[in-house]
């Protein structure tokens, strides 16, 4: 097969392109020094953003006795945070919207993997930097983003690198590069870099499976591993895997990067489900 990365992401006209509340949204997570000004503003900009927000405040999640109708009543009630992430989510999930499923590969699927990668990276994140914990949060939903484009761009070929992942029981991303010569990674860093996109989340999705890249080093390497390994106890979680083994011969680079004994990493895992208990009406709420 004879492909190029920019000739794949130069034919996706059929994807959404971002939009400009949607960039800035973005643009906002990975600065820690964003106001609760500034996030009004944005939404504020687009009824049908503040709509779903409110929407969604008024859900019986909340529970709020009286019904909220302003989007600063709705950062008073849920938290800047909360209101930056459902912001966030919304506007990715557009980009999931229309998108049909092709052999084997699940746009559903895929939605509930990038949520689940958003949320654990976001708690990994906690620990490491809290004024970050959102753009680890756009990290993780963006970082599988390449698969979309191939699913539209590359069709049958994309269903049968896809159908030949699962069949022997390899990782897509080995396959995509023994096949195309780039992985989903490549693709959507790409994407990302066109969207002009802040470097750190370009990178968290461009290296979400190379936790090792020569060309980065310093804080931005621990961005990219919390979204790598967020991924990881995704696929650990989903996929009911049973040990630490499971993962070392998923991917021979987690043992070059972590050194989690068998005990520290199934207690990772436990708090990971936890996380995703604890937020389970993200994803009832955006159901693709
Ligand atoms: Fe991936
Ligand atoms: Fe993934």
């Amino acid at each position: 097969m004879d492909y190029d990365v920019d000739k794949i992401v130069g034919r996706i006209q059929k994807l959404p392109t971002i939009s400009t509340v949607a960039f800035e949204i973005i643009q906002m997570c990975s600065n820690p020094s964003t106001t609760v000004k500034q996030l009004k503003s944005v939404i504020a900009t687009d009824q049908s953003l503040t709509a779903q927000i409110l929407r969604i405040a008024n859900s019986s999640y909340y529970n709020y006795p009286r019904t909220i109708h302003s989007i600063e009543r709705a950062i008073i009630i849920l938290g800047f945070r909360m209101v930056q992430d459902i912001a966030i989510s919304i506007a990715v999930y557009s980009f999931y919207r229309g998108i049909r499923n092709t052999n084997g590969f699940d746009v559903k699927d895929l939605w509930r993997h990038v949520l689940s990668t958003a949320l654990i990276a976001k708690m990994l994140g906690f620990e490491y930097d809290p004024e970050l914990q959102s753009m680890l949060y756009v990290g993780g939903l963006l970082h599988d983003i390449g698969k979309l484009v191939e699913n539209v761009a590359l069709q049958e070929d994309f269903s049968f690198i896809f159908e030949k992942s699962r069949q022997e029981g390899v990782r897509l991303d080995v396959i995509e590069d023994r096949f195309f010569n780039f992985t989903h990674a490549d693709i959507g860093g790409k994407l990302l870099e066109r969207w002009k996109l802040p470097s750190q989340i370009v990178d968290m999705v461009r290296y979400h499976h190379n936790p090792v890249p020569e060309s980065i080093s310093g804080e931005r390497i621990h961005y990219i591993r919390i979204v790598y390994l967020a991924n990881i106890l995704a696929h650990f979680i989903n996929k009911k895997w049973k040990s630490i083994h499971a993962v070392l011969q998923y991917d021979i680079h987690f043992k070059d990067v972590f050194r989690f004994s068998e005990q520290e990493f199934m207690d990772l895992v436990e708090r990971s489900k936890e996380v995703l208990q604890d937020n389970q009406m993200y994803f009832e709420i955006l159901q693709v």
